[in-house]
């Protein structure tokens, strides 16, 4: 444990080494890179004992408990070494925040409809944008900084003011600008993404650029490979799966574009199972933007419309990449599903009045109605009798967000699902 020390705020904060974490400690941060840390969270109770073995499996260096709301490692006979002091997260200048300062144009939240005109615009300069990126890249051009920073700091206002708009408009694509306006939809959803997680505006931005560089080795990929409808040879398959590496290498060792954007570009292809590609990697081996990039490249790719397959709603999108195991870090998927604001059909969602719901229904052009099964209260931890309400906008309870089932620790979570489903009568399309 290394000599404590009060924040401002007059807390108890002790660094201690991940290896001491145990329950009732209470999490005040991490010191390393934040991808190195497993949990979307910052600041948290540690109850879970599955969170005290991934604290200390993970790259942290040290972890930051608060005194004063949890417990304290109790006192060792020697003296262990201190800790170097917290370094900052970011692991190398950021070009982008030296460029640019923060925007000035105002960030107001607007309406879907009023948003939805602005970001249009946005959409039109993208294309262009990064059409002349994608293209000077094919051609073997550095990508400058300079000439799409501006881009991402106006998507970035966008999903700002209204964050359905852009996500909206950009899941429709033509078949000859599908790749480029991918780009654009997935440094949207990554931005978003990361105000959810109450990132720092400098690293939302890198995950922007993250995003909007993805894909880029699909330059390196034949369109005619790309837009097959048909099945893919062994040969254009194995073409198609080296677009990670090809975009790695395009990226280079140019200064200007952030770590994270290579890390995203390389790794976006690897699932929580190992079954990913190009290296297998699993777990902890995927850094948390490598994980979050896959969320949003799949929502992305299977919402939109493509030559050989009709588009996915939203909901169902996220209800079926929900249900995936071992593909996604499921408590990412939890956080992405609730930065877009939709609780997809047979999701688990917590409610404002102490209950745990299914949700039966979900209307994508109506937010405000929402058919729930309320069936657990989370104060008195015992099954309800099944009821079903509408969740309506301002008026009774309220969605707070979404639950991951295995948190609530029920016997047979799929069992439990399939008997709520199953009774009352209109519970057939959420089956
Ligand atoms: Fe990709």
């Amino acid at each position: 444990m290394s000599p404590s020390g009060a924040d401002g705020a007059g807390r108890l904060l002790v660094h201690i080494k991940p290896a001491d974490v145990v329950t009732g400690m209470y999490i005040h941060g991490f010191v390393g890179s934040w991808f190195d840390h497993p949990f979307w969270r910052k600041k948290f109770l540690l109850e879970d004992e599955d969170d005290v073995i991934k604290i200390r499996q993970s790259r942290v260096e040290a972890v930051i408990i608060d005194g004063e709301r949890g417990a304290v490692p109790a006192p060792k006979p020697a003296v262990a070494p201190s800790l170097p002091p917290a370094p900052r997260l970011a692991t190398q200048p950021n070009p982008m925040a030296r460029r640019y300062a923060p925007p000035t144009a105002t960030t107001k939240a607007t309406s879907f409809r009023q948003e939805t005109k602005r970001a249009a615009r946005i959409v039109e300069k993208s294309k262009k944008q990064v059409g002349a990126m994608f293209e000077a890249a094919r051609m073997g051009q550095a990508i400058k900084i300079a000439d799409v920073a501006p881009l991402i700091d106006e998507i970035r206002e966008s999903v700002e003011r209204n964050n359905k708009a852009l996500t909206n408009l950009v899941r429709l694509k033509s078949k000859d600008e599908y790749t480029y306006m991918h780009s654009v939809a997935v440094c949207a959803l990554m931005i978003n993404f990361a105000r959810k997680l109450d990132l720092d505006e400098a690293t939302i931005r890198n995950m922007g650029m993250a995003g909007l560089l993805h894909d880029l080795g699909k330059m390196a990929v034949p369109q005619m490979i790309l837009d097959k409808a048909g099945r893919l040879t062994d040969e254009e398959f194995t073409t198609i799966r080296s677009h990670p590496e090809r975009g790695h290498a395009l990226i280079g060792d140019n200064p200007e574009i952030p770590d994270v954007a290579r890390d995203v570009c390389l790794h976006h292809h690897e699932k929580m199972d190992g079954t990913g590609y190009p290296f297998g990697l699993q777990g902890n081996e995927i850094s948390m933007a490598a994980r979050m990039g896959a969320i949003c490249d799949v929502y992305d790719a299977v919402t939109s419309n493509r030559p050989y397959k009709d588009p996915w709603s939203p909901c169902m999108a996220l209800g079926r990449m929900a249900q995936w195991r071992g593909h996604f870090d499921e408590r990412l998927m939890q956080v992405f599903i609730n930065s877009l604001g939709l609780y997809p059909a047979g999701g688990l969602v917590r409610l404002n009045d102490h209950r745990l719901a299914l949700v039966i229904d979900n209307c994508e052009d109506d937010p405000s109605a929402i058919r729930v099964r309320p069936f657990y209260c989370t104060s008195r931890l015992q099954l309800l009798d099944p009821v079903e309400i509408m969740i309506v906008q301002d008026r009774g309870p309220q969605i707070l967000g979404t639950e991951r089932p295995e948190f609530w620790h029920f016997d047979d979570w799929d069992a439990l699902r399939g008997s709520i489903l199953a009774q009352g009568p209109g519970l057939s399309a959420a089956a």
